[in-house]
């Protein structure tokens, strides 16, 4: 029996879906962090259930070639970058195999990944810097990342997957509040101002916007901020304050002014613009977004002839990137302000053939279906984590569109999809584009096209 505190030497034989190493033991696997298949290594035993075991690294007996130095110092506390200590190829090795045998699984038969989008670059990648602000145990002012599972703020100056500018922003705002004595939040009190400051860069435009979160309606000197940052960074084009006062995790309050600026900016992803606002969701890599979107386009063979529904479409981006060789598009998605962006966005690059509807799209989508009577030639599907819902898939069978191009973060849920859609559709291409390199967070496109 594995006991709590006891130390083993074993042969790590796999990589989970986290990228922790698994090694078995009395049967039952035990999770490694920061152990890579074909290591050795000698661990201690953190905690025993009845049907798994975890586990940490006490020495590396043996190291896998694929072992690089960890370039961050603070990788291991944050978590973020679970593949820190693993060399680049090797990750997206990784990432190949896992969708592979996820999907394979799943449609009970060998699927193959056609073909692998990395990173020529992988570092500084994301166009949005999110930092929270606090107090830390010996009572000074911190701003950086959540240690893994804690709310504890690691204190970071520099972040591998950051943009080099916004770091540089935060380091200036983080300076500033100690400067000036600025009270910032305290999780414990509930009191002070400043508790998340989010930067947002327009990487092809290199305009910036500042959201500073704060638990008190005014951030002392926030005059003087303002002008300190916007005469030091001339590209921060617009800063706004989100006020939440709320004793909860979730980062945005509800009300946001803007304090310098027009409240937004601009950002290129291939040749259409969009406009981008403080609670706007954008992809946070737009170098490999606009790869992933052109494998989407390239998987959907368009010819200016079909009709589109964008399924999920955010601000409407997948759609509008398509746009030049569509004839129609129909886009659904959930949150109305993304919907009433998706709308300016098809105006601001006069596209004139697009609708776009706010709603859950398995109560839209058959409504439309009904009502309107529509259908699409090609579908584009890009759902959160979760998936789709049945009632989504269902009425896709219904509507029997030629070619669907579904884009998923989740290989686990976008497997489920793809059985419960194989009734009528054949899986005909599955390509992995790395959105977030040195994460264990893989996307995935796939093309399906009708049988018969
Ligand atoms: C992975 S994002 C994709 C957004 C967009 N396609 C893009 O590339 O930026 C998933 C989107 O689905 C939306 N969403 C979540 N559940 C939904 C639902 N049931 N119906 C419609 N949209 C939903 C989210 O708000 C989010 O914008």
């Amino acid at each position: 029996m594995l006991k709590k505190n006891e130390e083993y030497v074993v042969n790590i034989i796999d990589n989970g879906f986290q990228g922790e190493g698994i090694a078995k033991l009395d049967g039952i696997p035990v999770f490694i962090p920061n152990s890579i298949k074909g290591e050795v290594v000698k661990i201690k035993i953190l905690k025993v259930l009845s049907s798994h075991a975890f586990g940490k690294i006490i020495e590396i007996t043996q190291k896998s070639t694929h072992r690089k130095e960890e370039d961050c110092e603070t990788a291991r506390l944050c978590g973020g970058c679970s593949l820190r200590h693993i060399d680049y190829d090797f990750t997206i090795d990784m990432k190949k195999i896992s969708v592979e045998n996820t999907v394979s699984k799943a449609l009970g038969r060998k699927v193959e990944v056609d073909s692998v989008i990395k990173m020529e670059s992988p570092y500084n990648y994301r166009n949005k810097l999110q930092y929270p602000v606090g107090v830390s145990e010996d009572g000074r002012a911190v701003m950086g990342v959540y240690a893994a599972r804690t709310h504890k703020i690691i204190e970071t100056k520099e972040c591998k997957i950051q943009d080099k500018r916004s770091q540089d922003i935060a380091n200036s705002i983080y300076e500033f509040v100690i400067d000036k004595n600025i009270p910032v939040y305290n999780e414990q009190t509930l009191t002070g101002s400043i508790r998340h400051i989010i930067i947002r860069e327009g990487k092809k435009t290199n305009e910036t916007m500042v959201t500073l979160v704060t638990n008190m309606q005014d951030i002392p000197k926030e005059k003087e901020l303002v002008e300190f940052l916007t005469s030091k960074y001339p590209d921060i084009k617009t800063i706004a304050k989100n006020i939440n006062n709320k004793n909860t995790n979730v980062i945005l309050g509800d009300k946001t002014e803007i304090i310098y600026g027009d409240g937004y900016i601009y950002d290129f992803l291939g040749n259409k613009k969009f406009k981008i606002s403080p609670l706007s969701f954008y992809q946070v890599n737009p170098v490999q977004t606009e790869k992933l979107y052109s494998k989407a386009v390239e998987y959907a063979n368009l010819t200016g002839k079909e009709t589109i529904f964008d399924l999920y479409c955010g601000i409407g981006t997948i759609g509008i990137f398509a746009s030049d060789n569509v004839k129609k598009i129909y886009g659904i998605e959930t949150i109305p302000e993304a919907i009433e962006d998706a709308k300016e966005n098809a105006k601001i690059n006069n596209i004139k053939n697009s609708e776009f509807f706010a709603g859950d799209v398995e109560k839209v989508l058959p409504e439309l279906v009904k009502t309107r009577n529509l259908s699409a030639d090609v579908v584009f599907i890009d759902p959160p984590r979760k998936g789709c819902d049945k009632v989504a898939l269902d009425t896709l069978l219904q509507v029997l569109p030629s070619r669907i191009v579904y884009v998923s973060c989740n290989p686990a849920t976008l497997a489920r999809d793809l059985k419960y859609l194989e009734e009528q559709y054949n899986l005909e291409k599955v390509a992995i584009c790395d959105m977030f390199p040195f994460t264990h967070h893989c996307e995935v496109v796939t093309c399906l096209e009708l049988k018969n």
